[in-house]
């Protein structure tokens, strides 16, 4: 099945970065249509009926968000959209924002709009500095034209859009330390509540939204919310942007109907084109590294055996026993030769480096699991160790602010429940897993 795409229609387009070229294949046009028939609350209510999700891997439904934003008399609110993307193999935001930073001004637009804010901000990962460059070209653009500034299309609506570089660390896509940093301070995520809906940017209500959910609101008010529900299966509706990388033929950045089999997108001619080195399948991490590993003969098919989609639900069939998540839709491809001790050490280094140290499960617990885990990998550990990891696992999870300390310890946890014995063959054979030369999965240049 060939996906319909709604977010990566014109890629191919020559000069689609520029406004001219966006504008030739429609661009703004549905802003123009928003701003002048429709009420920001129409368009809040087309993003509820289209059922779009949240794509910044929680898939908190956008519309219902949007329907929570305090709207107090005579205080701003916000619109600010999540672009730090740093979680391991998720790369679709940075993508989208480079190929056509149109669709996402225009989303930006639109949905502060909608929302009653008159000032928005794009927060991008620091490391996405070209990218950053790209996007206040095209704001430029867009003001040179009257789409953003005061009296936009004639409507009486202002808007001001201000993009800004991130503070380098993964924390900060957490969308309260997120606001932390924009605010000027360290990004230490904040207790809930108050929620950002009611006291965010500034203490002024605030959505967060991800790049992909913004964009996502240009084809819903195009062609409605109807007609974007219609595509995709149950509470999974839409297109979804999907970033495969490990040991796939063709890895890269596909745009996928949410209901397509994981099968066809690994396998089929339209998309990853099967395993590389006409290799065996092994793991696969579907949403990013934060969700559970399923191990070969649960990725295509549930365990009880029905055929697993690409939807929030198929991905999550079987909950934490035999399921994992379609989370940021980072899809990690693990082969028969990698390990997935050395997979789950390097992960978990990274949540140890990167865990911002307020709750003490987090800090203390990220850096004793990489420490166990290299014991393991380097063949020092003991079989013990494979316990003492679970433990502290389920000391970590559910006993810190955000869901740095889960997204840590559920990889661990699902590694340690399906492939045990890899974890003890490590302990049983020390000399030859300190000689192994291993591989580590490697995000892909996408071109
Ligand atoms: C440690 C951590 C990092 C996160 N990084 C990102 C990110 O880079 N981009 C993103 O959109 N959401 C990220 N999130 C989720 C955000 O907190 C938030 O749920 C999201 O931006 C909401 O947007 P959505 O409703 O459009 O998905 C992260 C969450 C955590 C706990």
């Amino acid at each position: 099945m060939k996906s319909r795409k709604l977010l990566l229609e014109h890629l191919d387009v020559p000069g689609i970065q520029g406004i001219e070229t966006y504008v030739k294949q429609g661009g703004y046009t549905t802003l123009e249509k928003a701003l002048k028939k429709m009420s920001p609350d129409e368009v809040v209510e087309e993003v509820k009926k289209s059922g779009l999700r949240g794509r910044g891997g929680a898939g908190f439904p956008t519309g219902l968000k949007w329907s929570f934003l305090a709207k107090p008399e005579g205080i701003p609110r916000y619109l600010v959209c999540n672009a730090d993307e740093s979680e391991p193999g998720t790369f679709k935001d940075r993508y989208l924002m480079e190929k056509i930073p149109h669709l996402l001004v225009e989303g930006m637009i639109l949905s502060s709009y909608a929302l009653g804010a008159n000032t928005s901000y794009i927060y991008i990962r620091g490391e996405f500095m070209y990218v950053l460059e790209i996007l206040q070209k095209a704001i430029q653009e867009a003001y040179a034209k009257g789409y953003l500034g005061k009296n936009i299309f004639g409507s009486g609506f202002d808007h001001d859009l201000v993009v800004t570089p991130g503070g380098g660390a993964y924390i900060c896509g957490e969308e309260t330390a997120l606001l932390e940093s924009l605010e000027g301070k360290r990004g230490n995520p904040r207790i809930k509540p108050p929620f950002p809906a009611v006291k965010g940017l500034w203490a002024s209500p605030t959505v967060v939204n991800n790049v992909e959910s913004i964009a996502a609101v240009v084809p819903i008010i195009r062609d409605g919310g109807d007609a974007y529900a219609s595509i995709g299966i149950g509470k999974s509706t839409g297109t979804k942007l999907i970033s495969a990388c490990g040991n796939l033929a063709r890895p890269g950045v596909y745009e996928i109907e949410l209901g397509l089999s994981v099968e066809e997108f690994i396998y089929g001619d339209d998309y990853c084109r099967g395993i590389a080195n006409g290799k065996k399948l092994k793991a696969c991490v579907p949403g990013g590294s934060s969700v559970p590993i399923l191990p070969h003969f649960l990725v295509t098919k549930t365990a009880a055996g029905e055929n697993r989609l690409m939807t929030y639900e198929s991905l999550a069939d079987g909950g934490f026993q035999s399921g994992s998540m379609l989370g940021s839709g980072g899809f990690i491809v693990f082969d028969e030769d990698q390990c997935i001790v050395r997979n789950t050490w390097n992960f978990t280094r990274f949540y140890a480096h990167e865990s911002c140290g307020q709750c003490s499960p987090c800090r203390e617990g990220t850096g004793w699991m990489e420490k166990v885990l290299h014991r393991l990998e380097t063949g020092k550990g003991q079989m013990h160790d494979i316990d003492l990891l679970a433990d502290i696992n389920k000391k970590i999870e559910g006993n810190t602010i955000c869901p740095l300390g889960d997204a840590a310890a559920w990889p661990v946890a699902a590694a340690i429940r399906h492939f045990r014995e890899e974890f003890e063959w490590h302990v049983t054979h020390p000399e030859e897993a300190q000689k192994r030369n291993y591989g580590l999965i490697q995000q892909p240049v996408v071109a």
